[in-house]
């Protein structure tokens, strides 16, 4: 697939239908590892979860996370769908816990990371989803994933077999970014 087309493909899937293969994890993870990092730290590392008890239980951390408050707990009825949205987007996807190492003092390396898998995704004709996790969630997920201490969680990606149109996206007007040797 020709880039441009990829980096205009690439939009976020919150609904998927299918794992990636393992063929195409290893080549989406080796893209992701080309890309430029500070001083060459290639400050990334990655826990493929594959085992859907995992998934399912990082499903729930990221919904109680987005609810802000315990399942249970009465919340907006708007922000409970989002939250269930959420849980729901980890279903019948391959989960990449994408980590880093604090104490390598580069933050902004494992997010080019990021992106170079994101688009090759795209190329193995894959849908992909970065959700964020902070705080207490983030804690809970190394836990669970078993994280030294060192490690930093980035983002968890979703990759698998997209089963949704992506939600439609309103860019900036194109130059609106732009400005020419001074704001
Ligand atoms: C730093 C970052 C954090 C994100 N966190 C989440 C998230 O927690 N959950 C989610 O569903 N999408 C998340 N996204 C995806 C964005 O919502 C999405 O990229 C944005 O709406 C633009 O849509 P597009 O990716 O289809 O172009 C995140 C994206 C980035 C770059």
């Amino acid at each position: 697939m020709e880039l441009y087309q990829a980096i205009e493909k690439r939009r976020t899937i919150r609904k998927f239908k299918g794992a990636a293969t393992e063929a195409q994890l290893k080549r989406i993870i080796a893209a992701g590892t080309q890309a430029p990092s500070g001083m060459n730290k290639q400050n990334w590392e990655f826990v493929l979860v594959d085992d859907p008890a995992t998934i399912e239980a990082i499903g729930q951390i990221k919904y109680v996370m987005n609810r802000g408050k315990a399942a249970g707990e009465e919340v907006p009825e708007a922000q409970e769908k989002g939250a269930l949205r959420q849980k729901d987007s980890f279903k019948n996807a391959t989960l990449l816990v994408v980590y880093c190492n604090k104490e390598l003092a580069d933050s902004v390396g494992p997010w080019l990371c990021i992106e170079n898998i994101s688009l090759a995704a795209v190329a193995e004709g894959l849908g992909s989803r970065i959700a964020r996790l902070g705080g207490d969630a983030a804690a809970q997920v190394n836990k669970l994933l078993n994280a030294p201490a060192a490690m930093e969680l980035v983002a968890a990606l979703s990759i698998g077999i997209p089963d949704e149109d992506a939600a439609p996206r309103t860019l900036r007007p194109e130059g609106s970014w732009l400005h020419q040797n001074r704001f």
